[in-house]
């Protein structure tokens, strides 16, 4: 993570793609996705692809920076699935393809603090018994999204404990909250504005997995899938 005071390569890379405040997303019906959602979603925010294409581009600046060492990546479950498999994957094309390679062991924690659209107090870290591992090693934590960084920073106290070597943060959405702790990703996405979005594994109360691009929820979808 980046605190303020950082020293490494990846805090200059800075915010990633940076996605303005009145940028209204692409029209649904340019793209293809489940017809299940037809009537829960109110624009395209960031299509498949070019999620693919900064995933592939983040896959080189981790490499540039870590290639040669081995790394434990800790996926943040769910929502950092399917950022994580990509991840992993153009990681491995890369370690393949050039002189560099990074040995890489994938570990899962599951963290739960969302109910509808709002955050709740607390935080629930789940499978962190298997920690342990971590000591002394070079850790990558991959999260789908960073909002207020608050559950980043109880993430890393907790995973500072098993003694790791070094962490370094990979976060695919960086949220511009006016409460934000100040705590970013090494390794950004997209900057995205205050709104909740849903898709690439991101949720609304476990639905919306299943849609390949990152949109934005609608009012009905909010209503149909609340709990
Ligand atoms: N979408 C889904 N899950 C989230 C979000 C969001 O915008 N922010 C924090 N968790
Ligand atoms: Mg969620």
């Amino acid at each position: 993570m980046a605190e303020p005071s950082g020293n490494n390569k990846a805090a200059d890379r800075g915010r990633g793609i940076v996605i303005p405040d009145d940028w209204p997303g692409y029209r649904l019906d340019l793209f293809t996705y489940p017809a299940h959602y037809s009537e829960d979603l109110d624009s395209v925010y960031i299509p498949h692809g070019v999620i693919m294409d900064r995933t592939e581009r983040l896959a080189r600046n981790i490499m540039d920076d870590l290639g040669d060492h081995d790394i434990v990546v800790l996926c943040v479950l769910k929502g950092g699935y399917q950022f994580c498999a990509d991840l992993v994957e153009r990681i491995k094309v890369l370690s393949c393809n050039s002189s560099k390679s990074l040995l890489m062991r994938v570990d899962f924690i599951r963290l739960k603090s969302y109910l509808n659209d709002q955050s709740t107090q607390d935080l629930q870290i789940i499978g962190a018994e298997s920690l342990s591992v971590l000591s002394g090693k070079n850790v990558l934590i991959v999260e789908a999204i960073v909002d207020t960084g608050l559950t980043m920073k109880t993430l890393l106290t907790h995973v500072r404990s098993f003694r790791p070597n070094m962490i370094r943060v990979a976060g695919l959405l960086v949220k511009r909250v006016p409460n934000s702790s100040g705590c970013l990703p090494d390794y950004v996405g997209f900057e995205i504005p205050n709104r909740f979005v849903v898709g690439y594994a991101l949720d609304y109360n476990e639905y919306f997995r299943d849609l390949n691009h990152i949109c934005v929820i609608s009012e009905s979808g909010k209503q149909k899938y609340k709990v």
